[in-house]
C-alpha cells in the first residue's frame, strides 16, 4: 500500500491503460521497427509488452517497486527490446527516442511539454 501511494508525491497513482488505449496510442505514434519508446509511469508492463511485439525498442520507468517487478517478469520474452528503470523518471536520464508515452495526472503534462518530445 505505502508502495502505491509514495508515488502520488511525484506523479499518478497506478490505473492500468486499457487495451484500446494502448492500441490508439501506437497507432498515433506510428513508430517503425527498430525506433524508441519512453514510457514515464511503466506500470503493469501492458504498453512495453504491446510496443515490443512490433517491434520497438522501448524504456519504461516505474517508481513502484512490486510494478517493476510485475513488469519486469511480463516483459522477460522481450529483454532484448525492454528495459525497464526503477526510480523516478523526473531524475533519470532519458535516452534518445522517437516518442514518449505518459499516462499521468493533468498538472505534469504541462511540465512534460516543455521537453522537446513528441507526447501522446
Ligand atoms: C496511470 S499509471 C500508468 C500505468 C501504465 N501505463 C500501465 O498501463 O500499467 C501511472 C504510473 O506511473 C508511475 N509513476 C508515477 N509517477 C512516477 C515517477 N515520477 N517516476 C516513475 N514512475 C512514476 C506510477 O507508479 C504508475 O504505475
Amino acid at each position: 500500500m505505502i508502495c502505491f501511494s509514495a508515488v502520488l508525491l511525484v506523479g499518478a497513482p497506478y490505473l492500468p491503460t486499457l487495451g484500446r488505449q494502448v492500441k490508439a496510442v501506437l497507432e498515433l505514434a506510428d513508430l517503425q521497427s527498430g525506433d524508441t519508446l519512453l514510457e514515464l509511469g511503466c506500470g503493469d508492463g501492458k504498453v512495453l509488452i504491446a510496443a515490443a511485439r512490433q517491434g520497438i525498442n522501448v524504456v519504461g520507468y516505474e517508481l513502484n517497486p512490486l510494478l517493476v517487478i510485475l513488469s519486469w517478469l511480463r516483459t522477460r520474452r522481450y529483454r532484448k527490446q525492454v528495459r525497464i528503470i526503477w526510480g523516478d523518471f523526473w531524475q533519470k536520464p532519458w535516452p534518445p527516442a522517437e516518442a514518449i508515452f505518459v499516462f499521468l495526472l493533468p498538472k505534469y503534462m504541462s511540465k512534460l511539454n516543455k521537453k522537446n518530445y513528441a507526447i501522446y
